[in-house]
């Protein structure tokens, strides 16, 4: 199967170019699912909760109109970020394909300013089965509790979807161990640019990448252009976790041995 991860530079509240943007990519390349960035049609640095109340959309909003259409003419799965205007606001994910709604996610951990605007995600981590194989979802921050990958992977995802908007400069690099500790794929979609709003100014490093079971890079995009990213995956590794002959990284487990809290 092939995966994209399309890396934008969005413009603070213009949804409409926004949309054009990932339209543009994902019409002009082959994938069967694309990834896209956290928050990508509204950009990133909202100033208060009123502010992101006034751009969340419901799971069934425009935002998810126009990409149920796009995923129906590219007969392509697509994953993408929104606020989520629901019982309460969530910085959220939507996998959409050909056939309507497969899945949705609420960031679980919440990273800096967002724990003014959002609250946390109450799903857990889902997975979700497509044609080629299971996936889940999990939002930009999540990458540095190692619970966040290892939910997904107990849950059978052989592959990772990961909308980004990332500021850290670790993330891409520690995905890699992701990755290995898991013997998943992952696909993580982050944005460039810099937004300056209300005296906080927030640069995002790109990097976007596509990372295999055994911790290759078999895509990286640069830290200031948009673009896309493509990789043609194998996803029958991703159901191998034999470490070595004797090393089976999830039936090695010592879950008694653990601390938990
Ligand atoms: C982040 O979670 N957007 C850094």
């Amino acid at each position: 199967m092939r995966v994209a991860v399309v890396q934008t530079n969005p413009v603070f509240a213009n949804v409409k170019s926004n949309l054009e943007e990932v339209c543009g990519y994902i019409s002009r390349e082959h994938a069967d699912v694309f990834v896209l960035p956290e928050l990508f049609n509204t950009g990133y640095n909202f100033i208060d909760a009123e502010e992101v109340a006034a751009f969340a959309e419901t799971a069934d909003g425009p935002t998810y109109q126009k990409m149920f259409s796009l995923a129906k003419d590219r007969a392509s799965y697509i994953c993408y970020g929104f606020a989520e205007k629901a019982d309460r606001l969530y910085n959220s994910a939507i996998l959409v394909g050909p056939e309507g709604l497969v899945g949705l996610y609420r960031k679980v951990h919440l990273f800096s300013r967002e724990k003014l605007f959002f609250a946390p995600g109450d799903l857990g981590f889902p997975v979700f089965d497509l044609p080629f194989g299971k996936v889940g979802m999990m939002i930009c921050f999540d990458w540095i509790f190692p619970e966040s990958a290892r939910s997904l992977a107990l849950g059978g995802a052989d592959l990772i979807l990961h909308p980004s908007n990332l500021v850290l400069p670790h993330c891409p690099d520690a995905m890699i161990t992701r990755c290995l500790e898991n013997r998943v794929f992952a696909a993580t979609a982050n944005r460039v640019g810099t937004e300056s709003r209300g005296g906080i100014v927030l640069s995002f490093i790109g990097k976007s990448e596509i990372i295999s079971p055994r911790g290759e890079i078999l895509h990286r995009l640069g830290d200031s252009q948009p673009g896309i990213g493509v990789a043609d995956i194998d996803i029958s590794l991703a159901r191998n976790k034999q470490v070595t002959e004797f090393n089976h990284v999830m039936d090695d487990r010592r879950t008694a041995q653990y601390r938990l809290t």
